[in-house]
């Protein structure tokens, strides 16, 4: 996708090199949106992936309007959500916490779902002096970059998602509970698996682009571990590459919002002794094709 500057009648929208995630500006997202500006919003959501709306501080209950008029709430359910906010996640890590950041490892989110959240709407609250950075992984442009012959081989594979290496029973996160701020659900439920498409075509843009990532992916159907493991490990090596890779620096009141059917993401650590607050939305999506 070129970086160039599509032409809106509201928004600026100031994409980084590449066309992969943009910085939008002029809208507040704090008011129901005109539904031309909407329309660019969800535009420009389908062009870039990756949109981050600086000096948005908007309340929960802003947030959460902002999200309906994206789509219906997606269902969350391996961390209690905010009392009085239902459909509100609070990402939290305090200055003494010493285990891996919430979310610290690539991955798309609840992949594991039958219908996986088509995005995912992160706002800052307090963010640390240093550190704290989330990456995101294009791979829709991973899956262009691949060969033809490695297209042809991935095309009818099938992978299982899983949540169980995250929230099942033995799982790092299962280890680490009374380590942690955040009030994660840890349950035999995660051991559940779903199979999706390995590549998925985008509903909106027509893409096709690598549905993995090491947190949620299991295995492939009907391929022994001993194959699936290196041809995931392989291509988990291909979709990190710098080039595939946006580094977003956050700002207090900012609004990230990010596409989970053509995108991973990784919270980076490197604040300890610092807090972070962020507070979470997604978007319900459809099943996987
Ligand atoms: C997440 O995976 O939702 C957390 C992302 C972040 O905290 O930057």
């Amino acid at each position: 996708m070129p970086a160039t500057q599509t032409a809106y009648r509201t928004l600026k929208v100031s994409p980084q090199p590449g066309g992969f995630a943009a910085e939008v500006t002029g809208v507040d997202l704090s008011r129901p949106l005109d539904p031309a500006v909407l329309a660019e919003v969800k535009d420009a959501f389908a062009r870039h992936a990756v949109l981050a709306f600086p000096g948005q501080p908007l309340t929960l209950d802003q947030l959460e309007a902002f999200t309906l008029q994206i789509g219906p709430f997606g269902d969350d359910p391996y961390v209690a959500p905010m009392e009085g906010h239902p459909n509100v996640l609070e990402v939290r890590r305090e200055p003494d916490e010493k285990v891996t950041p919430f979310g610290g490892n690539w991955h798309s989110d609840w992949s594991f779902q039958s219908q996986p959240p088509a995005a995912t709407i992160l706002r800052s609250e307090i963010i640390p002096p240093v550190g704290g950075d989330t990456l995101y992984c294009d791979a829709a442009a991973a899956y262009d970059a691949l060969s033809d012959e490695m297209k042809a081989r991935l095309a009818p594979l099938k992978a299982i998602h899983s949540a169980s290496r995250a929230y099942g029973p033995n799982s790092a996160y299962s280890r680490e509970l009374s380590l942690r701020a955040m009030p994660i659900i840890v349950s035999p439920e995660a051991e559940k698996t779903f199979v999706h498409p390995l590549v998925r075509t985008h509903p909106v843009s027509g893409r096709k682009a690598l549905f993995i990532s090491p947190v949620y992916t299991v295995g492939i159907e009907g391929m022994a571990p001993n194959d699936a493991d290196p041809l995931l490990g392989e291509l988990y090596k291909h979709l990190v590459q710098d080039r595939f890779v946006y580094r977003h620096q956050w700002q207090a009141g900012m609004l990230v919002m990010w596409d989970n059917r053509c995108t991973m993401h990784n919270a980076l650590g490197g604040y300890d002794g610092h807090r972070r607050v962020m507070h979470r939305t997604t978007v319900a999506g459809e099943t996987p094709v």
